[in-house]
């Protein structure tokens, strides 16, 4: 072997050498830790999220970006003062590429900390707390949700615009309930309309009853409540029993009836709600949407399974971008930022803050379905009020 045969040998073996990591990284299986509810009042959210972040992965042959998955499920309860603790365990013990992660606005103000703390990818499929897109906002923190202000602020806007003067909220008492009503405010008040009381209850408590005494006392011509999942369930079916859905309608972000509607029979119908999603959206990908959940899971999809369907969407355009390397996150990061998502909901990119901006629907409960009726406010961004990025 001559002299210049042994550096061309050489050179090889080098470069052969520094491409090692980065194709040994794409042979492993992309480790995805799933925290989410799978007990208590917003356990069908967190499956219905789950449902919708695997079917996109079936969809793309079980792989997301070229890479086979792994996943670690940790059950969140829905209790802030676990939170720490059972995203550490993510972390700290699975050693996870990505947190995806959770239903629960206090949940995940302490899984943002934590995900700053340690530079882990995380990816919020519902939880609105504005900070988390806000104050709190980070390179490495995705939202494929919602912030509490988007969809309540529109139930404000479309409150007002119906005429209504005199509201009363009603909330449970996390930092969830608290946006929610004072976006609602916001947008009501924008319009001309007063609150006359905000009302509200720890999270997850149902006993309503004399809470709705005092709303009838108080005499408003609409209410905004902020529920999900059981504790919506419950509530729509008092509020309803009360009689008092004529004189003073029900306004709230779509949770309060997606997801619900059959436990809610008849006491829903005609529910007028706002919401970045509806089951008859005229657009295809939502029919292919709900037709493929409905094939696999047996069951119509809702707001959480779109969600998490979306969550997949944007892991998987992050780590195109990277062709499966995900040691190269700044690039993975760009890549994701500048993703233009085909959600059910209809395609939306992200803010600077990562947070989606979006139409914000006006939906109208008819038999079992959330009923598009129009765009209540297009393109919603959220005002990221804090961040700095
Ligand atoms: C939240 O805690 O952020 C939340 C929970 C359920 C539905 C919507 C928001």
């Amino acid at each position: 072997m001559n002299r210049r045969h042994t550096l061309t040998l050489a050179a090889a073996l080098c470069a052969a050498i520094a491409a090692w990591p980065a194709a040994a990284q794409q042979q492993q299986k992309l480790k995805i830790g799933l925290m989410l509810p799978f007990t208590g009042t917003f356990a069908a959210l967190g499956n219905a999220i789950e449902n919708g972040f695997k079917l996109y992965v079936q969809e793309s042959g079980g792989k997301i970006g070229g890479r086979e998955i792994e996943y670690f499920r940790v059950d969140d309860e829905s209790d802030p003062s676990k939170a720490t603790d059972n995203i550490g365990k993510l972390i700290n013990r699975d050693k996870v590429d990505v947190v995806v992660g959770t239903v629960h606005s206090g949940v995940v103000m302490a899984m943002a900390k934590a995900a700053r703390d340690t530079n882990t990818l995380l990816i919020i499929p519902n939880a609105g707390a504005n900070a988390v897109t806000g104050a709190m906002c980070a390179p490495n923190i995705f939202r494929t949700s919602f912030s509490n202000w988007q969809p309540s602020y529109a139930a404000g806007v479309v409150a007002a615009e119906r005429g209504h003067k005199k509201a009363v909220s009603i909330t449970w008492k996390y930092a969830a309930g608290d946006e929610a009503a004072a976006a609602f405010k916001e947008g009501f008040t924008k319009g001309g309309g007063t609150i006359v009381k905000e009302l509200n209850l720890p999270f997850p408590g149902v006993e309503f009853q004399a809470l709705l005494t005092e709303i009838a006392s108080l005499k408003p011509d609409a209410t905004f409540a902020f529920f999900a999942g059981g504790g919506a369930v419950k509530f729509v079916k008092d509020y309803a029993a009360t009689g008092l859905m004529k004189s003073a309608p029900l306004y709230g972000p779509g949770f309060l009836t997606d997801g619900t509607l059959e436990a809610q029979g008849e006491s829903a119908q005609g529910l007028l709600t706002t919401l970045h999603y509806a089951d008859d959206l005229p657009n295809a990908k939502d029919k292919t949407f709900r037709l493929s959940y409905a094939k696999a899971y047996k069951l119509q999809p809702d707001v959480y399974a779109a969600q998490g369907y979306d969550a997949a969407q944007l892991l998987a355009a992050g780590l195109s971008g990277v062709k499966g390397d995900s040691s190269k996150r700044a690039e993975m990061i760009k890549a994701m930022e500048a993703a233009k998502i085909d959600s059910p909901r209809g395609a939306f990119a992200l803010s600077k803050s990562h947070n989606p901006v979006q139409d914000i629907y006006l939906r109208k409960v008819e038999g079992g379905a959330n009923k598009y009726q129009k765009v209540a406010v297009k393109g919603l961004a959220d005002p990221a009020t804090g961040c700095k990025m």
